[in-house]
């Protein structure tokens, strides 16, 4: 299966791919997962991404088309993969395309996660992650079961991204609507495009993404 879920900040886009990765095994891939983890390594293009990153402004096109170039050719893409993140704009779509031409690969599905800003707002106030295995919590909607303890690792040092406050989530919002919004006819005339409520629980979103991909 190969897939791309779209959807605006906060919209619960990381959360679904690291739930379909486990039902098919296929890699969820976040460029924006894998930007900040060559911040943290301190590399030429980590340092570069940052500025736009911290701003709520979109890396310029170059870097995360490279990303997805390397991640693609990997091995464990051969049996699909999930885009969490990327496209982002019309021009990265369809180098995608031509990319995924070269390739002989076609998208099975474009998912679109939809949410409204009242939502996304509190969403993304409350996120935060596991310092050593980086799973995903909220303060309201995902705790984990011991308080202060991660579910997956046992560890106890959490973080929160520099890039969750009120003003960079309206920068990222505002991004959303005037770069990324002319992804969804595109994809919607190839025929490819399915949209999901997703304001419901996680578990509630995660079964109508199943039903779209015939996994239940
Ligand atoms: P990126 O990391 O992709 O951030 P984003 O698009 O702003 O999306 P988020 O990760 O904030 O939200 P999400 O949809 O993954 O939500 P999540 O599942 O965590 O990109 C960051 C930056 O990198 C960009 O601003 C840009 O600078 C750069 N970048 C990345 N890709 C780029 C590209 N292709 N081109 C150019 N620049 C790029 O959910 C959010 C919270 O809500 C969590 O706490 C979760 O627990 C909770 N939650 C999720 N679903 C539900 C639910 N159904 N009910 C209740 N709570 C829920
Ligand atoms: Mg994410
Ligand atoms: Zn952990």
């Amino acid at each position: 299966m190969k897939l791309i879920l779209l959807g605006a900040p906060g919209a619960g886009k990381g959360t679904q791919a690291e739930v379909i990765c486990k039902h098919l095994g296929i890699p969820a891939i976040s460029t924006g997962n894998i930007l900040r983890e060559a911040l943290k390594s301190g590399t030429e293009m980590g340092l570069k991404a940052k500025a736009f990153m911290d701003a709520g402004q979109l890396v310029p096109d170059e870097i995360v088309i490279g990303i997805i170039k390397d991640r693609l050719a990997e091995e464990d893409c051969k049996n699909g993969f999930i885009l969490d993140g990327f496209p982002r704009t019309l021009h990265q779509a369809e180098v995608l395309d031509e990319m995924l031409d070269r390739k002989g690969i076609n998208l099975d599905a474009v998912i679109e996660i939809q949410v409204p800003d009242e939502i996304i707002m509190e969403r993304i106030l409350g996120r935060y992650a596991c310092m050593k295995c980086g799973q995903g919590y909220h303060d309201k909607f995902q705790k984990p079961k011991v308080y202060g303890v991660c579910d997956v690792c046992g560890g106890t040092d959490f973080f929160r991204r520099v890039d969750d406050n009120k003003t960079t989530v309206q920068n990222r919002l505002v991004n959303y609507r005037a770069l990324t919004y002319p992804t969804i006819p595109y994809y919607e005339k190839k025929g490819l495009l399915r949209c999901v409520d997703g304001t419901g629980t996680i578990e509630a979103v995660s079964n109508k993404v199943d039903s779209i991909l015939g996994i239940k």
